[in-house]
């Protein structure tokens, strides 16, 4: 007689996905208490940010969009890569090709946050951070570069660099 298992599983098997959305959003607003400049909180772990800002993986398509626009992300203004369809590419920082292999989810993710961690006096802004910065333009204050999708989708796609 299957008739009362075969009418219970289904159901069952559809609540499944709700669940463990429900779950995952749980476990994320409880992994990130927003601070009081309104960012995300995040925890330094030997010189890297082991967890997703937002929770969830980023996409990268949109992060290489980011990386390899003059506007927005600026990262090409300095670095060089893999994105043959620039024409001027600059060296003023290491080129990003395989830098995926070279550094992990975790350092990429803190270097985009916040590059002042590694290296006080550099020149690459942090992409997270609004406090301790000068010569921030006025329409900028009190906004990060990029927001925490953002900068999961960047870390995303800088993951893809492998050589
Ligand atoms: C104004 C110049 C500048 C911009 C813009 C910039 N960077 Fe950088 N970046 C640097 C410099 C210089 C370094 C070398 C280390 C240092 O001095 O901090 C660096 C280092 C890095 C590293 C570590 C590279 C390594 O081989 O150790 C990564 C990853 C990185 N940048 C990613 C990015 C991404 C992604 C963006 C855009 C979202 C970006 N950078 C924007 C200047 C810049």
């Amino acid at each position: 007689m299957p008739t009362a298992c075969s009418t219970r599983s289904p159901a069952r098997r559809s609540a499944e996905p709700i669940a463990a959305a429900a779950l995952a959003v749980l476990t994320a607003a409880a992994a990130m208490p927003a601070r009081a400049d309104g960012l995300i909180a995040y925890r330094i772990v030997d010189a890297a940010i082991p967890v997703s800002l937002t929770g969830q993986p980023g996409d990268a398509t949109r992060g290489r969009a980011i990386v390899a626009n003059r506007q927005i992300g600026l990262c090409v203004l300095c670095h060089s890569g893999p994105f043959p369809e620039l024409r001027f590419h600059s060296d003023l920082a290491p080129d990003l090709t395989g830098i995926g292999s070279r550094m992990s989810e975790g350092q990429l993710r803190l270097r985009v946050v916040d590059a002042s961690h590694a290296n006080p006096s550099t020149i690459m802004p942090s992409y997270y951070r609004i406090d301790g910065l000068t010569r921030v333009t006025p329409a900028l204050r009190g906004k990060p570069l990029l927001d925490a999708g953002q900068i999961e989708d960047v870390v995303a796609y800088l993951k893809t660099l492998r050589e």
